[in-house]
């Protein structure tokens, strides 16, 4: 159970989609939800401009922009797009811990220049699109949940604030993280809603209890008749537990 505020934090809307819907989905969870997540398509499309329009309308955003590069290329990255506005950025722990202490030095230089204000690093551990087999097809042979715990503790060791993974996997990496991680969780459904392409999923409330900091949800949400009020079920499933 959270509170009413707390549970308007907890819940990121995955806008995938482009300009002109995310725009009118923003205003429509505007005064509602606090935050959105903008992906590669968008952002690719629209350029940082599209994370101060969320900014506009009172809306934090998640940029999730997976970066995986040289840690040269990956430092000026982070910075960019933290100046950019990103109170949230993804960054794939595969590219090793000196990428990821990169990525942290760019955020840190950002900050200087945004009042202090940092912008908080998730690390992709292993992606859900992946599987034993695919693992092994580029060389990785360690079972993928230990492959999963190993990259999050070597991203969270080299810097990063937290990761990204299944509601399943949220209490474990609770434990070996510790509270002050933050555990992002996609492949969240409420209870009677289509899975559409998701298949390891949980409730929202479950993923909470499970250890969970925030939820992404795309299609439930955006896909609904009515986007906010959608928004407000999960809330009110979230305040009930
Ligand atoms: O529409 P849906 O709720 O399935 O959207 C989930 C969002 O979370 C999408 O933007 C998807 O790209 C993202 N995501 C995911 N699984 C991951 C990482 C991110 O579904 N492991």
């Amino acid at each position: 159970m959270l509170s009413e505020d707390r549970a308007r934090e907890s819940v990121i809307i995955a806008l995938d989609c482009a300009r002109d819907e995310a725009i009118s989905l923003a205003d429509s969870l505007s005064g509602r939800a606090c935050w959105v997540k903008v992906g590669m398509t968008l952002f690719y499309a629209e350029g940082p401009s599209i994370v101060s329009e969320m900014h506009r309308r009172g809306l934090k955003v998640f940029l999730d922009l997976k970066l995986h590069d040289i840690p040269f290329q990956v430092r000026g990255a982070a910075r960019s797009a933290s100046l950019a506005g990103a109170d949230i950025l993804s960054i794939h722990g595969m590219g090793s811990a000196e990428m990821v202490a990169q990525a942290r030095a760019g955020v840190e230089e950002a900050a200087g220049h945004r009042a202090g204000q940092r912008t908080r690093l998730v690390a992709i551990s292993v992606l859900t699109s992946m599987s034993q087999e695919s693992l092994e097809e580029i060389g990785v042979t360690l079972p993928l949940e230990e492959e999963v715990a190993r990259l999050a503790a070597l991203s969270v060791g080299a810097g990063s604030d937290g990761i990204v993974c299944s509601p399943r996997e949220a209490s474990d990496m609770r434990c070996r993280l510790g509270e002050a991680a933050l555990i992002v969780t996609p492949g969240v459904r409420p209870a009677g809603s289509e899975l559409g392409d998701q298949r390891r999923v949980s409730t929202p409330a479950s993923a909470i209890a499970a250890g969970a900091s925030m939820l992404v949800l795309g299609r439930p949400i955006t896909r609904a008749q009515d986007p906010a009020g959608a928004f407000e079920g999960i809330v009110r499933e979230l305040v009930e537990g």
